[in-house]
């Protein structure tokens, strides 16, 4: 018979995972504490924007006409006990107020409420970012608190969706970890990855520490990219180098690659700031903080970047005060083709100038709603012309292609000067500068 799937916590992660899952034949069903996120799911509709998602949920979800059924939703978690034989837990772990560690507390009160209603065998499968020792901990809690005991078995199997790209990149994962206990638990698991595996997706079997590290060493060795790239940018503004053309040479070698090196205004989000610092309050309590403090400058230089785009936008204004001067802001996502604005660069850029006293006019394409929930007193326009219009500088701060596809000549006419500060090193001077406009860029020569 085949598997029967549960998804606890309906996310990012767990609404892809969901879907997916549905899509690779399993029955499904997902668990969330948030009953507007369930009304919405059983609707078909995705409660943010994930290209790709919300048509592999209608294709599956019961009662939508035409989809295979495979895939409901649920707030009763007797019934997802009752359901699944593997269960996959997808809730986050959000930074803890005021310290560098996680909060356990969404991956704690999931296990603690599932475990009562797991009756007989069940394989309950790890997935949120965790700090290495949780699931040490957690197969603890399982076996004390399920009425199976034993039987309810524990195995940790981290995520690598990148936000824009989550249904592909769960459905074609670059590789798939197992940390497990027994050869019960790494059958079942490869059960469930049977197609992508059979695809040529890599199955890594390893231990839970290991496992829990190979998610936050990947996070942090993107970070360290990005950071390395920036910190090349600080050096080529001082030399009057180009960071664009240096990134190209150096990504050449496929030994560094080219993925990664966008220089900017660096890396923000639900997951690598936060993971890099949870991975140092971790390694901390472990006793191996030095191996760790790279992170810290890690983590300086990329804040950094965010101050260094205030100072540009200053200059560029002629040096003195913000007070009075109109500042348009193209971006408020932390990255295109998603609508997250936790921890963003662009909106962060943005609350800067204007708690400096500048008249700041926002938009992007897809995270609007968001930005004005984090930041309501920032000023908002319909379009990228309507922000432009007025402006005295223009800061392209998340790469959207649609502003990549903008006519400089007709935004030229909007704004009040033509002066455009590339935060994403996205667009092409060479077209800015044939219409007039002033283009500058991090890292990268004046004119
Ligand atoms: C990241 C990882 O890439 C995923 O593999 C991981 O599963 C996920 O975190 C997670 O832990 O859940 P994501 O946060 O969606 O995924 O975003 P990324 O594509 O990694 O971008 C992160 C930030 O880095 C963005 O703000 C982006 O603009 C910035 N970035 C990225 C750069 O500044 N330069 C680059 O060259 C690349």
């Amino acid at each position: 018979m085949a598997l029967k799937i549960t998804v606890i916590g309906t996310g990012y992660l767990g609404a892809t995972h969901a879907a997916a899952m549905a899509e690779l034949g399993f029955e499904v069903l997902g668990l969330d504490v948030v009953p507007e996120k369930i009304e919405m799911l059983q609707r078909g509709e995705v409660p943010m924007y994930e290209p790709g998602l919300e048509e592999l949920l209608r294709k599956h979800v019961a009662g939508i006409e035409g989809s295979t059924g495979r895939l409901r939703f649920t707030m009763d978690w007797a019934e997802v006990g009752e359901f699944g034989d593997v269960h996959f837990v997808c809730v986050n772990t959000p930074q803890k107020h005021g310290e560098y560690a996680c909060d356990m507390s969404y991956v704690d009160a999931a296990f603690e409420t599932l475990a009562p209603h797991l009756l007989g065998p069940a394989l309950v499968v790890g997935k949120s970012t965790v700090p290495v020792g949780s699931a040490e901990r957690l197969a603890r809690t399982l076996a004390e608190l399920s009425p199976a005991g034993e039987d309810a078995e524990l195995a940790w199997n981290p995520e690598f969706l990148r936000e824009g790209f989550a249904v592909q990149d769960t459905l074609h994962p670059d590789r798939l970890v197992a940390g497990v206990r027994s050869e019960r638990a790494e059958k079942i698991l490869r059960e469930v990855y049977a197609t992508p595996v059979s695809e040529g997706s890599p199955f890594v079997v390893t231990d839970f520490p290991t496992a829990e590290l190979v998610k936050t060493s990947a996070n942090s060795f993107l970070a360290t990219k990005i950071s390395f790239i920036n910190a090349m940018a600080e050096v080529c503004e001082a030399a009057d180098g180009d960071v664009v053309k240096l990134a190209e040479a150096i990504g050449h070698d496929e030994r560094i690659g080219k993925k990664f090196l966008r220089a900017g205004i660096g890396f923000g989000g639900g997951c690598l700031p936060k993971d890099i610092r949870a991975f140092m309050a971790r390694a901390g309590e472990l006793g191996a903080d030095q191996a760790l403090t790279f992170l810290r400058e890690i983590d300086s230089i990329n804040m950094r970047r965010r101050g260094q785009m205030v100072e540009m936008a200053r200059e560029a204004l002629g040096g003195g005060s913000f007070l009075g001067k109109r500042v348009a802001v193209l971006g408020a996502t932390f990255k295109p083709d998603s609508d997250d604005v936790r921890d963003s660069p662009a909106l962060n850029v943005a609350g800067q100038i204007h708690l400096q006293g500048g008249q700041v006019t926002v938009y992007d394409p897809k995270g609007m709603a968001n930005a004005k929930r984090l930041f309501p007193t920032l000023g908002y326009a319909d379009s990228a012309v309507e922000a432009v219009r007025g402006a005295d500088v223009v800061l392209h701060l998340t790469e959207w292609r649609e502003f990549r596809e903008l006519d400089p000549a007709v935004l030229g006419e909007a704004a009040s000067a033509r002066v455009l500060l590339d935060g994403r090193n996205a667009l092409d001077p060479e077209v800015w500068r044939r219409a007039g406009w002033t283009y500058r860029a991090m890292g990268r020569p004046t004119a």
